[in-house]
């Protein structure tokens, strides 16, 4: 079975823990798209986040993992994107939530806020978790 692309991006506030959780993808089997930023150089996260917009829109990965120094103003310019529903989580059950109720495709997290392990607890969570439909899926209907 071919693994699943998970797409990661994110400015040089979150840039130390892009590289946590790319690890982390690796040795839990998912393949990793990484667009960057590949630094602690100043950049700006808009455009990390509308390049992993366009990469999710072009079926190159299927779900993505965003990172800036809060999380904040990578979340806000991600879902600025009508396919995106990206959601900036900080602990396993807004991760959990993101997917049960949000059907989220983006997870985002900030590299200052949030430390490694939890980090990946959220990521697991995010990634093993289903998204619950029924009435959440009119919501989410009412959103694009
Ligand atoms: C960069 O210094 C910082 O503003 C950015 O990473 C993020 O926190 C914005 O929301």
């Amino acid at each position: 079975m071919s693994k699943e692309i998970i797409v990661l991006a994110g400015d040089h506030g979150g840039y130390d823990l892009k590289v946590i959780l790319k690890s982390f993808l690796l040795e839990n089997d998912f393949e990793v798209l990484d667009l960057g930023c590949n630094g602690l150089e100043s950049v700006d996260y808009p455009d990390f986040a509308h390049a992993l917009a366009d990469a999710i829109k072009e079926n190159k990965a299927t779900r993505g993992v965003l990172v800036c120094g809060s999380g904040i103003g990578i979340s806000i310019a991600a879902n600025r994107h009508a396919h995106i529903r990206a959601a900036l989580v900080h602990d396993r059950l807004t991760a959990e939530l993101s997917r049960q109720h949000n059907n989220a495709n983006v997870i985002v997290m900030g590299g200052r806020t949030i430390g490694p392990d939890v980090a990946k607890d959220c990521l697991k969570a995010f990634l093993k978790t289903e998204f619950e439909g029924g009435r959440h899926q009119r919501r989410i209907a009412k959103m694009s």
